[in-house]
């Protein structure tokens, strides 16, 4: 999804009650680069969560998306008054979603049941697949899943009922699963819809300049497991990025419309991206509240040093799905090398990452307790811990009780890419479904969490004139994290270095 439709927000801030008066002040169209983090202000709307969710309606990817594999997709979900469902996934051979390969059409019925008890702000939902049929679009496409099935026993048996790559026939579709027929080869593909078993659907404002703001709707859907083995038993605790409304989508979006056309016999060929190479240097920001799997909420704010390959990342934590209630933030800082391009995922920059340094912040009562109660030599050596106080834990070799361990490595793959409206997201790697951390090559992510977004003009990759007059308001997160203590709910922070993270 372009960051286009992401509200540029510091979303705490956004939160934050003393921060409406200068949102009014500014008004809509003071699009300026300096106070990058307060641009939500512009966007003062707050997110707001449909309970019950409303699914009815078509849903469409705003842009090609990266799952773990890798595998490049685009998706269009229309959900019907009678809960009946018809989605499509379109595959591709490349990262720019530009060479369809094969195109699924899958149909059934999804049923709201309650709302989640393990991801709060979630709907649970159970779904039944009808019928599953895949398009090929070209020979080699057909060889590829062919190859695929063949790599298991129930996966031959469901090879066999595919022609052989000579009858290739443009436009047949091939039925791999159907309820009636009790047949399913789609699970033999590694093929499930779990992500229709937790659902969330937000509405928000995007601000226009000189114009009144558009209503966004968003569909999140589960996540994808990071480890393709467990992909058919894991019951999604997190989401992937979210789809939005056909009809209601951030603009400009150059490839939802192609997308919102699109069906299994004419796949979307999205329009060529400009491969733009990795520039970390600068501060960038989570633009809202973030849910990772197994179940925790948090923003991060990085700092890139480019000349000297260091960084620094805050991650605040929170226990609640908007992240209003922090629980405690994590500072972490070390080194890290020099980008390879990924030869595994095309588009994709390796970089190994290195956390010496850390130190915790407790910011409710509960984590500071906790925190007390610790063995000293586990967590901040001897010493008091007390709400809203950091300390570092870098002597103590992290923090054991918060599953920090240091010095820690990490093995990343980072994209940097540019949204319809000209302005860079930083898109870093997704982190293992199980909760390990990426330690080892082999662990190295092959796709992506929610992008962040420039904090500052530096990385923002635009020189756009501060033409605007200067927000007449003091900015309550100015100056960055050093001043965290000014504005507690400042957004957060990180890489997402961490063991747990
Ligand atoms: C790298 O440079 C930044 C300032 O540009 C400085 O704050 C930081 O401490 C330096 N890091 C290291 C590891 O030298
Ligand atoms: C931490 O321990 C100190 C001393 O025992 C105590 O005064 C303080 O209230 C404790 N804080 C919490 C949140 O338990």
């Amino acid at each position: 999804m372009p960051a286009a439709m992401l509200p540029y927000a510091c979303v705490l801030v956004l939160l934050g009650a003393h921060t409406a008066e200068a949102a009014d002040t500014a008004g809509v169209g003071h699009l300026r680069w300096e106070p990058r983090c307060q641009q939500p202000l512009l966007n003062r709307a707050p997110v707001t969560t449909l309970l019950p969710p409303r699914l009815d309606g078509p849903w469409i990817s705003t842009g090609c998306e990266v799952r773990p594999g890798p595998e490049f997709l685009t998706r269009s979900y229309t959900f019907f008054p009678n809960r009946l469902f018809r989605a499509y996934q379109f595959y591709y051979r490349d990262a720019a979603c530009r060479e369809p390969a094969h195109s699924l059409l899958i149909k059934g019925k999804v049923r709201l049941r309650r709302a989640s008890w393990v991801t709060r702000g979630a709907t649970e939902a159970d779904y039944h697949l009808h019928k599953v049929g895949v398009v090929f679009h070209s020979r080699r496409a057909l060889l590829d899943v062919a190859a695929r099935l063949d790599q298991s026993r129930a996966g031959r048996a469901c090879a066999r009922r595919l022609p052989p790559a000579r009858a290739w026939l443009p436009g047949a579709l091939y039925e791999l699963l159907s309820a009636r027929a009790e047949r399913d080869c789609a699970a033999a593909l590694g093929f499930t819809m779990h992500e229709l078993s937790l659902v969330r659907v937000q509405r928000r404002l995007q601000p226009k300049p000189q114009a009144a703001p558009r209503l966004v709707e968003e569909l999140y859907l589960g996540d994808i497991h990071t480890d393709w083995a467990e992909r058919r038993h894991y019951r999604p605790t997190g989401y992937q990025r979210p789809l939005q409304s056909a009809l209601h989508h951030a603009r400009p979006c150059p490839a939802c419309s192609l997308i919102a056309r699109s069906d299994e016999h004419h796949p979307p060929v999205l329009p060529p991206q400009v491969a733009l190479p990795l520039r970390l240097g600068g501060r960038w920001v989570s633009p809202g509240c973030e849910v990772r799997p197994a179940v925790l909420f948090l923003t991060r704010l990085f700092t890139f040093h480019g000349h000297n390959r260091s960084w620094e990342g805050y991650y605040h934590h929170f226990s609640d799905p908007t992240c209003q209630q922090p629980t405690f933030t994590v500072y972490a800082a070390g080194r890290y090398t020099k980008g390879t391009p990924s030869a595994k995922v095309r588009g994709g920059t390796e970089l190994v990452f290195q956390v010496t340094r850390a130190r915790v912040t407790p910011r409710d009562q509960v984590t500071t307790a906790m925190l007390n109660f610790s063995e000293p030599s586990s967590c901040g050596g001897p010493g008091l811990w007390s709400l809203g106080a950091e300390r570092d834990v870098t002597a103590t070799n992290g923090c054991l009780p918060l599953g920090i361990r240091l010095p820690h490595v990490e093995y990343e793959l980072f994209k940097m890419e540019r949204d319809p409206l000209g302005r860079n997201l930083l898109f870093i790697g997704q982190r293992p479904s199980d909760g390990s951390s990426p330690d080892t090559p082999e662990k190295r992510p092959t796709s992506y969490q929610a992008p962040l977004v420039p904090c500052d003009g530096v990385a923002w990759g635009l020189s756009r004139a501060p033409q605007h007059q200067p927000l007449p308001h003091k900015r309550p997160c100015q100056g960055g994290p050093q001043e965290a203590p000014l504005c507690p709910l400042l957004l957060a922070l990180g890489l997402a270095i961490l063991q747990w993270l």
